[in-house]
């Protein structure tokens, strides 16, 4: 597949077939991922390939109150843990084919990062949260995702656990000084969305300065 046609359509998927992978695929996906950049080139990623179903179930159980949280929020009209904050609005429970069937998604990946690797640039900023040390990470989570893809395979990268990463981390065995950054699921998927809705490139991109003119095509 072309790099360019993976780019643009490597839409999230939530539902999969009963078709196993194999140990020897997830080994070549992060095979692929681990060409990742990182800062320093330290490669901060552990990869806990979690197929124990009672680890899964805990997993589970912790992303459900999550879940539930970010719904409630949604539907007060609000932007669920903006800054890290929680909204105060009543949890609503809605399903979720991740959290729900998680028994039966071929593959679940907990990913964390060594914050003893990581330079966090901008953490000597007043303003919260610091962000740039994800930069670190988050490119071999999504190298993980293109590798997927390039295979006929399909996933989403998601972050419900890390809200919950000092219950989660004694179920995974979380080292010190370690974040728990993401769970990737991944599978055969029943559906892969290669239209995605993304904003244009004029809605963001400006010349020389933030406020500056809209880069266009025309220069
Ligand atoms: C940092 C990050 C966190 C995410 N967290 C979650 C999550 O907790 N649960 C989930 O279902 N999807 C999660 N997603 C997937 C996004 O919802 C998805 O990428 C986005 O809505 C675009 O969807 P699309 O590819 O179907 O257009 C996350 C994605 C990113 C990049």
């Amino acid at each position: 597949m072309e790099a360019t046609t993976a780019l643009r359509t490597n839409g999230a998927v939530r539902g999969f077939t009963d078709d196993p992978v194999s140990d020897a695929v997830v080994a070549e996906l992060l095979d692929d991922a681990r060409f990742a950049p990182s800062g320093g080139n330290q490669q901060p990623w552990r990869v806990a390939v979690v197929k124990s179903p009672e680890v899964r179930a805990a997993m589970a159980a912790l992303m459900r109150p999550v879940w539930e949280e970010y719904q409630g929020a949604q539907r007060a009209g609000k932007r669920a843990f903006a800054f890290g904050r929680s909204t105060g609005d009543a949890p609503v429970a809605v399903p979720n084919a991740l959290i729900d069937d998680i028994q039966s998604v071929p593959v679940v990946l907990a990913v964390a990062a060594d914050l003893t690797k990581i330079a966090i640039m901008d953490g000597n900023q007043d303003r919260r949260p610091p962000v740039v040390g994800g930069a670190s990470i988050y490119p071999f989570c999504w190298s993980i995702l293109l590798a997927a893809r390039a295979r006929g395979l399909g996933g989403v990268l998601t972050t419900f656990l890390s809200r919950a990463e000092a219950e989660a981390a004694p179920v995974l065995g979380l080292p010190a000084d370690h974040a728990l950054v993401a769970t990737i699921f991944l599978g055969v998927p029943t559906h892969q969305n290669t239209k995605l809705r993304r904003n244009p490139v004029s809605s963001f991109a400006t010349v020389d300065r933030f406020d500056g003119p809209p880069l266009t095509d025309e220069r």
